[in-house]
């Protein structure tokens, strides 16, 4: 009998590496970063997504300690604004006060009701109910009918605080207060993102869409390019999906899927033309496209192109207008559920359960776009029902169309998954290394 064939570590095609030492425009050094993750997980239980035992675990072990992103800085940009952040049960208030951004349990300390209903702006939050109230920095105001309350000390009877720190812009908060800063769980994270300047970029749209199938089935749909032979194969003439780089350091991990490059499933050799095309997605009944010129890349003209725009924005020197930065897709995810993109692309998305079910989830995209100037006005949540297509948030461009294409497979796995009869679900050495390293954190969060 002969012995099995080792199993390739990666693909045949070209590897990313190698990419970029052809590009003309070489890439910022966090590109030649590698770190392939090493790890014995290659499987998980399926009831990871469809119990509602395993859902309550992560309400009680995962998210009630981590750090979570909560809302952009720019969502408050006045001492009084804030911003609600729910995470299932919980509900939290994050909001600028003349010391800082503060985080506060949006739960009144007299009876209980939620404080606040909506985002917005107060001098001091009054709770509807009865009307005791508290200063924005969580420290009490007033209690109606004080001579009622002879057991309340006013001085330890503050809203329940969380910890709350920014990165990039972005403002994380932790129930735990005990927990280790914010720093020390991001590791190098901000380095990786140094280069790219992701506070310096504003919100230009903001799209959220309930999902119908667990909140991680639904990220782990983003944390790959392994889908998109069958999902998306329209763009399969000009992507580098099976070409793509996984890495994973600390708390996060890295995929990088090259554009302008074939896709190493294809069995024909699409000319530089089509590639471009296939990029660039002109309508068939659209004007021509221009012509690559003879001897250029696709790649090389799609990178040209792409920068010339970003150099009126950000500048002629900025240091990362490389080929690979200005087109390729660069997914960061940040445990658990936070996944900004890095270069020049504006994704971020982020992932949690929809209110407190197991089954629903709400997937935001955010489009974190660089602007010259003055640092325009945030878009607001657009929130899509579980009903409504991604089609129906014209500001996402074609990216809703592929969306689409994801949203199609997800109740789907849903459903297979509730009704499956075997005990696991597995995943590519490789190309799922990014789901790996995530269920090795969530085992050591939840310990099941
Ligand atoms: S529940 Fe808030 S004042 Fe009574
Ligand atoms: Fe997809």
């Amino acid at each position: 009998m002969s012995t099995p064939a080792k199993a390739r570590d990666r693909s045949a095609g070209i590897s990313y590496q190698e990419l970029l030492d052809s590009d003309l425009v070489p890439p910022s050094d966090v590109l030649r970063l590698e770190n392939p993750y090493q790890s014995t997980l290659t499987s998980v239980s399926v009831e990871r997504y469809r119990s509602r035992a395993f859902h309550e675990l992560e309400m009680q072990r995962l998210w009630p300690r981590v750090w979570q992103m909560a809302c952009r800085e720019e969502e408050i940009p006045e001492v009084g604004d804030y911003a609600l952040y729910e995470i299932g049960r919980f509900s939290i208030i994050v909001v600028r006060t003349r010391d800082g951004i503060r985080a506060h349990h949006n739960v009144c300390r007299h009876r209980g009701r939620r404080l606040c209903d909506f985002d917005g702006h107060a001098a001091s939050f009054i709770c509807p109910f009865h009307g005791f109230s508290w200063h924005i920095d969580g420290s009490l105001r007033s209690v109606t009918s004080e001579w009622d309350f002879p057991q309340i000390d006013k001085n330890d009877f503050d809203l329940t605080p969380l910890l709350c720190d920014t990165w990039g812009g972005w403002v994380f908060v932790n129930m735990d207060v005990n927990a280790k800063p914010l720093a020390d769980f991001l590791g190098d994270l901000p380095a990786h993102f140094s280069v790219w300047e992701p506070e310096k970029r504003y919100i230009e749209a903001h799209v959220g869409k309930v999902m119908k199938c667990n909140w991680k089935l639904c990220q782990e749909a983003f944390m790959e390019a392994f889908h998109v032979i069958n999902t998306h194969p329209q763009l399969l003439a000009a992507i580098g999906d099976e070409n793509s780089q996984y890495d994973a350091w600390g708390n996060f991990s890295r995929a990088i899927t090259p554009n302008g490059t074939p896709s190493p499933h294809i069995r024909w050799n699409p000319s530089e033309q089509e590639m471009f095309e296939s990029v660039t997605m002109r309508p068939l009944d659209g004007p021509p496209s221009p012509e690559v010129p003879q001897g250029m890349s696709a790649r090389a003209l799609l990178g040209a192109g792409a920068r010339e725009n970003l150099k009126k924005i950000v500048g002629e020197d900025h240091p990362a207008l490389s080929d690979a930065e200005v087109q390729d897709s660069i997914y960061y995810t940040l445990f658990p559920n936070f996944h900004p993109w890095g270069g020049f692309n504006r994704i971020v998305y982020r992932f949690r359960p929809w209110q407190d079910r197991h089954d629903r989830s709400l997937m935001e995209c955010y489009y974190l776009s660089p602007y010259a100037g003055e640092r325009p006005p945030p878009a607001k949540l657009h929130l899509l029902g579980e009903d409504e297509p991604w089609t129906d948030a014209p500001e996402l461009g074609l990216l809703a169309k592929v969306f689409t294409q994801d949203t199609f497979n997800l109740p789907n796995v849903q459903l297979g998954l509730e009704a499956a009869q075997f005990d696991e679900v597995v995943f590519a050495r490789y190309q799922e290394t990014k789901l790996r390293h995530f269920h090795d954190l969530l085992s050591q969060w939840v310990a099941e």
